[in-house]
């Protein structure tokens, strides 16, 4: 069984950006991504098999296409091939099944990643399930997510993946601790939930949502808090125990004049202002991101290891 706690080392070096407190994702992830890109040279090496990982985008959402940008990029980066299909926002839901069975049948191909979200007239629950669990590296279905649930062998969905590893990081030992989650949506509330109080992380968990009068009066009594609500400003630091890590999900743009796009993006954090009572926090850009690329590659390289072992 695969544990939360990989086989993947992290090297304490790595910790602290300077006297800031900010929790280095991008120094985190190049770190992993090093090891990742070692382990496919030795698969190539022993098995002649070369990971592969096709990434589906439908339509030209903005925000979507420059994350699959990033993750076909950071994909070639550790030496896995990255199949890359672009589908026009007019495709139905049909034609986007029939791609994903193909790539189920297809051996070259390890992982299947659909970048959400999916134009109105397409079903995410559908294509979602359309996709073979053996392949599912984003562990979004609901046999991945069912084994994650009950402690079995599956994916783990890559961001609250990487947000496990970012805790550690910073040097907070999870066990014991009281953890506040902000958000329950399925990519990351949920999940990271349940990770976080899984017995091999140990903590006990809260969760706060759109029905929560009052958030501050939950995340003040958290020496973790997880922050994806999707709204800027969600957090602020007179809602923080002093010493709390702050692990920020938000990336929202807020228009920018001054900045080449127009545009430059924030958390779901007051980062400034938070950054004064917690002990560690996650900055945006360059936090949860750059770790969330890692875990999906991470889980690429698990797919191609199983099904050689097979
Ligand atoms: N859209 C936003 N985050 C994700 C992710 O982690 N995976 C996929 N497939 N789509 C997303």
């Amino acid at each position: 069984m695969r544990k939360v706690n990989s086989s993947l080392k992290i090297n304490p070096e790595f910790g602290i950006i300077g006297g800031m407190k900010m929790i280095d994702g991008k120094k985190l992830a190049e770190n992993l991504r090093a090891e990742i890109a070692a382990k496919v040279a030795v698969l190539k090496e022993t098995r002649n098999i070369t990971p592969g990982l096709a990434v589906i985008l439908v339509g030209e959402n903005p925000a979507s296409v420059s994350y699959v940008t990033a993750k076909e990029k950071a994909c070639k980066e550790a030496g896995m091939n990255s199949i890359e299909i672009r589908l026009e926002e007019s495709t139905t839901e049909e034609e986007l099944i029939k791609r994903i069975h193909d790539l189920n049948k297809d051996d070259a191909v390890h992982g299947i990643l659909v970048q959400l979200p999916l134009p109105r007239h397409i079903s995410e629950k559908a294509v979602i399930e359309a996709i073979a669990p053996g392949k599912d590296v984003d562990g979004f279905t609901p046999v991945n997510i069912g084994r994650m649930m009950i402690g079995e062998e599956c994916f783990i969905p890559c961001t609250p993946h990487g947000i496990i590893k970012l805790i550690e990081f910073s040097g907070m030992d999870i066990a014991g601790k009281h953890a506040v989650v902000i958000g329950r949506s399925n990519i990351v509330g949920k999940p990271i939930a349940a990770l976080l109080a899984r017995k091999e992380t140990n903590a006990t968990v809260t969760v706060c949502h759109t029905g929560t009068p009052d958030i501050g009066v939950y995340t003040r009594q958290a020496d973790i808090v997880v922050v994806a609500a999707g709204r800027p400003n969600t957090l602020r630091a007179d809602m923080l125990k002093p010493g709390a890590v702050v692990i920020d999900v938000g990336v929202n743009r807020i228009p920018d004049p001054s900045k080449p796009k127009g545009y430059r993006l924030v958390g779901d954090a007051d980062t400034e202002e938070c950054a004064q009572v917690a002990s560690a926090i996650t900055p945006v850009p360059g936090g949860v991101g750059p770790m969330t690329i890692t875990m999906l590659l991470w889980n690429t390289l698990q797919a191609a290891e199983r099904k050689q072992a097979k």
